[in-house]
């Protein structure tokens, strides 16, 4: 089969940096991405995009208007495509059976009823957003019991791997492209189809075929694995803090085990972003539905050991200023999940702001990227009263601005201009004691201690 037009159904974090990357490097194909959402639209088709990633500018300036379309039009756009990718949200259920694990498919769930009652011919339809395991045959069964007789479908998984702040560097060159599909002469057909897209750039040996089930539940184990990782780094980072032993040496000696690899080691304030708890509830419900509870436990402790890390730091701050913060300024700086994003979704920075306006802190909080009203739609969504917020809340320009009169100050987000802030600056602005909560290992410590602040880094004993 032939492909010549796609379409993407969702224009979000990572369907729209994907389908620019396909237009951009395969110009013979037409690509749509279609959302319901008229803001992000006119966003996409203006000099400001709603998703800031280094180097996307320029990769859909290179394909916009001439193969690369972005349109609220979802229905043309499915009726002109030969290969629908589904990239809508997967949100945490948050009512009802399996709430806080299960995902809330009613998004691919419209999604596939949509493309029931459009579609004529044949279409490949691929599942990108990330999905419990079989969602493919629930997609199936919509797909047969809603549209007309002349319509058949192949249903495909390939999920994204990119990372946000690096999205452009991994959906150019990828560790793997992984595509599953059903083992039948049409389904071979559908997933050759969609391997010879990515082959446009992407070497063969990286493209993997599997089942669909296999591909399905790759994405969501993938990711459990490597927020794992950080759990377990973060779980040594307390014994250090009680040893004098230095997590970031201990990461390095054990990464440098070529069994172990030195990635995805960085001791920090608690991993967020919009996958990793997500995925990892995912897979804990997912057990629980199959009956192994303790496989399902086992899942369960990297999220707790996340959500402990985040009030760890908090205690930490609370504690170190004489064991209260009422009324007092902290300055935070970064509120991104990580840096180069200006995405917020379960930063660990909201849960880290949210306990300590509980504890009547005034934050100053400032962040390169973020907007003001995301941040605090962010807090009002995690249950900080409007007025408290209009109390107890500033929103910074600037570093030096969020430090001025400030108590204490603490990093949130690894942004690369916090390394070179000018330390003895801040230090002037600061009240005495100045206290430096360092949640991501950004800031020189030596320098930290030899001005006279009073620091913590995560997994430093003191
Ligand atoms: C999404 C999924 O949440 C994730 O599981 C998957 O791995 C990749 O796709 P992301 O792109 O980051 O992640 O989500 P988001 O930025 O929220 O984008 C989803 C878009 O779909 C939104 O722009 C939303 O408006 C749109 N949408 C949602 C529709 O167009 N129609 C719908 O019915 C629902
Ligand atoms: C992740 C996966 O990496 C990606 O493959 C998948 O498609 C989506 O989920 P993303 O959430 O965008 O990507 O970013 P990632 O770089 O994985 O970081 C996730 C969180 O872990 C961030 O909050 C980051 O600060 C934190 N982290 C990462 C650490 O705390 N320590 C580390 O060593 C690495």
């Amino acid at each position: 089969m032939k492909v010549t037009s796609i379409c993407c159904l969702g224009a979000g974090y990572v369907g729209g940096p994907t389908m620019a990357m396909i237009a951009a490097k395969c110009p013979h194909l037409q690509v749509t991405v279609a959302d319901m959402n008229g803001h992000r639209i006119d966003a996409w088709n203006s000099d400001t995009l709603p998703v800031y990633e280094p180097g996307l500018d320029a990769v859909v300036a290179s394909a916009r208007g001439r193969n690369l379309h972005f349109t609220t039009d979802i229905r043309s756009a499915i009726a002109a495509a030969d290969l629908v990718f589904v990239s809508v949200g997967t949100p945490t259920k948050a009512y009802g059976i399996g709430a806080g694990r299960a995902a809330d498919l009613r998004y691919v769930e419209s999604a596939a009823r949509l493309i029931a009652e459009v579609s004529h011919g044949h279409k490949i339809i691929v599942e990108k957003s990330t999905i419990p395991v079989k969602t493919a045959s629930a997609i199936k069964t919509i797909l047969a019991a809603n549209s007309s007789s002349k319509a058949t479908f192949e249903v495909l998984s390939n999920p994204e791997f990119l990372a946000e702040g690096t999205a452009v560097d991994d959906l150019e060159n990828p560790d793997r492209i992984l595509i599953g599909g059903e083992i039948t002469p049409a389904g071979n057909a559908a997933v050759e189809a969609l391997v010879a897209i990515y082959a446009h750039w992407v070497p063969r040996e990286r493209i993997l075929t599997t089942n669909l089930w296999s591909s399905e539940l790759s994405k969501l184990v993938a990711n459990a694995f490597l927020a794992q990782r950080i759990s377990s780094i973060n779980s040594i980072s307390a014994l250090c803090e009680a040893t004098g032993a230095d997590v970031d040496e201990v990461a390095r000696a054990i990464g440098m085990d070529s069994r172990v690899g030195p990635k995805f080691l960085k001791a920090s304030i608690g991993f967020g972003g919009s996958c990793f708890q997500k995925d990892l509830l995912n897979l804990v419900y997912l057990c629980e539905s199959f009956h192994l509870p303790h496989v399902a436990e086992y899942w369960r402790q990297v999220v707790h050991l996340n959500d402990w890390q985040k009030s760890r730091f908090v205690e930490k701050i609370v504690r170190s200023l004489f064991n209260t913060v009422n009324g007092k300024r902290i300055a935070i700086l970064g509120f991104a999940f990580k840096k180069d994003t200006n995405d917020t979704r379960e930063s660990p920075a909201i849960h880290v702001c949210r306990d300590l306006l509980r504890e009547h802190a005034q934050l100053a909080i400032y962040d390169p990227r973020v907007d003001p009203e995301t941040i605090r739609r962010d807090l009002a969504n995690a249950g900080i009263p409007e007025e408290i917020l209009a109390t107890n809340l500033e929103i910074s320009t600037d570093p030096y601005a969020a430090a001025t009169g400030a108590h204490a100050l603490a990093t949130l987000t690894e942004w690369d201009e916090f390394r070179t802030l000018d330390l003895p600056r801040i230090h002037d602005l600061m009240l005495k004691p100045a206290f430096v909560f360092d949640g991501r290992a950004v800031l020189p410590a030596d320098a930290l201690i030899a001005l006279g602040f009073v620091p913590f880094t995560i997994g430093k004993g003191q």
